[in-house]
């Protein structure tokens, strides 16, 4: 709660989802503000996501903060050689403690939702393309989960806006191909059947280790920060 224009104000009523790293508030202008969560917050996202008490003891002590901070980090070093990349992440500007404001997008989830067959197909090329350009930078994609970690900007261009899933390690996007990491993610298990088969085949074509090794440029900190 917070005292705006002599009112109490609930931030809750604004915030527009939450993951097991950030909750989202929307800031109404244009923008949202991403507020990292406490580990026990964390923890709560994460057993809703199991039917009640079936929440996995591994999965609700994976610490999401450690490297939620390590993320930001990277990227606010990042921008700073490379601004020319910040569209493609939400324009982020960083505040204290891994919070930090973006460009409020449309997940693609929701776009999905609306488009036909061939405009879906060209959906996941652009998510395809964002990965490649990010590779480009030193940011390799870990988790695939491209429907809800993905969105698009006012002018419909791809965003990245889940940077909390993202490593710097080439070695590790190379193993990431070599098993097609992206088959056991629910953004590819979700899709209709059709799209599943396309994804499949485009991400077997253009996520290669020798495009990986062809573009790929080590991210300026990853030596003293790595993720
Ligand atoms: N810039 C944004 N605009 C609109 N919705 C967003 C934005 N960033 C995140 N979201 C929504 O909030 C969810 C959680 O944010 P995300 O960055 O993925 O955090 P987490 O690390 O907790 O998964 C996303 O899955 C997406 O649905
Ligand atoms: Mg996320």
């Amino acid at each position: 709660m917070s005292i705006i224009y002599d009112v109490w104000y609930d931030e809750s009523m604004d915030i527009i989802a939450r993951g097991a790293q950030y909750k989202v508030i929307d800031t109404h202008d244009g923008r949202v503000r991403k507020v990292l969560l406490t580990p026990a917050e964390s923890r709560e996202v994460v057993a809703g996501w199991y039917a009640e008490g079936e929440a996995d003891a591994e999965e609700l002590a994976v610490d999401y903060r450690q490297p939620a901070l390590k993320a930001v980090q990277v990227v606010a070093d990042l921008l700073r050689v490379h601004p020319k990349l910040a569209a493609s992440l939400g324009n982020p500007v960083f505040e204290a403690e891994g919070t930090y404001t973006q460009d409020k997008a449309r997940v693609l989830r929701g776009v999905f939702a609306e488009m036909s067959e061939a405009e879906s197909r060209r959906l996941i090329d652009d998510c395809i393309e964002l990965i490649l350009r990010h590779w480009q930078y030193g940011l390799g994609e870990c988790v695939f989960n491209f429907s809800v970690n993905n969105g698009l900007d006012e002018q419909g261009r791809m965003v990245l806006l889940d940077f909390g899933e993202i490593t710097t390690s080439r070695d590790d996007v190379k193993r990431r191909i070599q098993s097609e990491r992206w088959l056991r993610s629910f953004s590819y298990k979700q899709l209709p059947q059709s799209l599943q088969a396309y994804y499949r085949e485009r991400m077997r074509e253009r996520l290669t280790v020798a495009e990986l090794h062809r573009t790929w440029r080590q991210a300026p900190t990853s030596g003293k920060l790595a993720i």
